[in-house]
């Protein structure tokens, strides 16, 4: 890990407005964040909080109402930075009459990804995923877990230096759970910046360096696991998380 921070938010604000007597609330609440070059950051929080919006802004998806945002020292959404990223939304949306392996061959293309790269590229994701058997299948045959593999590996497709996955242990099985944990290590050793959601602390616990708690919008606390592990006055990351989220 280097001390250059690579994620950088300052003072995020995301308004909403609610249409019953245009009543404003706060979605995000001031959220100023840093995530240093080959670290692991978790964010945290109960559902609602306002983890969804932050990827989104972080990605130049969604503006915010105030604050800034730099990812690889350029504004959100920046078309040079956008080419090192990876990222794995929500809920992601496939075209289901292709196969798996038609998905990951587009995306390539849309990547830039040279002819003959493409073939091992993917032969490389498919295997790191375990999807090589059902790669051939229509999406429409497949279950949310094998969408989901195939979600991750179309967020490596341009070897990004950075991830963004918003639940990436979603609907996966305690095979698929340790499948990412392995991914997300094997990622680590290779140095890159991995910011994701989740609500699955023991995986949390396992791959992340630091954690951000973030509850209605507001980044409660943050902490090393080191420090959550080792002491700290608390049992677990699940402890952890159960007093910053209801205090
Ligand atoms: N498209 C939208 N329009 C209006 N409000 C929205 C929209 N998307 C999210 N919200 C609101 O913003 C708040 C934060 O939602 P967000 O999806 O960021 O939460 P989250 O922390 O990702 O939750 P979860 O754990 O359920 O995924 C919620 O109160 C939600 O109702
Ligand atoms: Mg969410």
């Amino acid at each position: 890990m280097t001390g250059l921070n690579v994620i950088e938010a300052r003072g995020l604000c995301k308004d909403r407005v609610s249409s019953f007597l245009l009543k404003r609330s706060m979605v995000l609440d001031n959220l100023s964040l840093t995530v240093k070059q080959g670290e692991t950051y978790g964010l945290l929080g109960p559902n609602g909080a306002g983890k969804t919006t932050t990827v989104k802004i972080l990605l130049g998806l969604m503006k915010p109402d105030r604050g800034e945002v730099s990812v690889l020292g350029k504004t959100a959404g920046d078309h040079s930075s956008l080419k090192r990223i990876g990222f794995l939304p929500e809920n992601p949306y496939f075209y289901s009459h292709l196969t798996g392996l038609e998905f990951l061959e587009f995306i390539a293309r849309l990547f830039g990804l040279k002819r003959f790269e493409i073939k091992d590229r993917i032969k490389d994701l498919l295997r790191l995923v375990s999807m090589e058997a059902d790669a051939n299948k229509p999406m429409n045959k497949y279950s949310k877990g094998m969408l989901q593999r195939l979600g991750i590996a179309q967020s490596l497709i341009n070897d990004p230096d950075i991830l963004f996955w918003d639940e990436p242990m979603s609907g996966l099985d305690p095979i698929g759970r340790r499948d990412v944990r392995e991914i997300i290590n094997q990622l680590k050793r290779n140095g890159k910046t991995i910011f994701f959601n989740s609500h699955l602390l023991p995986d949390v616990n396992e791959v992340c360096d630091r954690v951000g708690v973030l509850v209605k919008g507001r980044l409660v606390t943050e902490e090393k696991i080191s420090n959550i592990d080792q002491g700290g006055g608390y049992r677990d990351l699940e402890d952890f998380f159960l007093a910053q989220a209801e205090r």
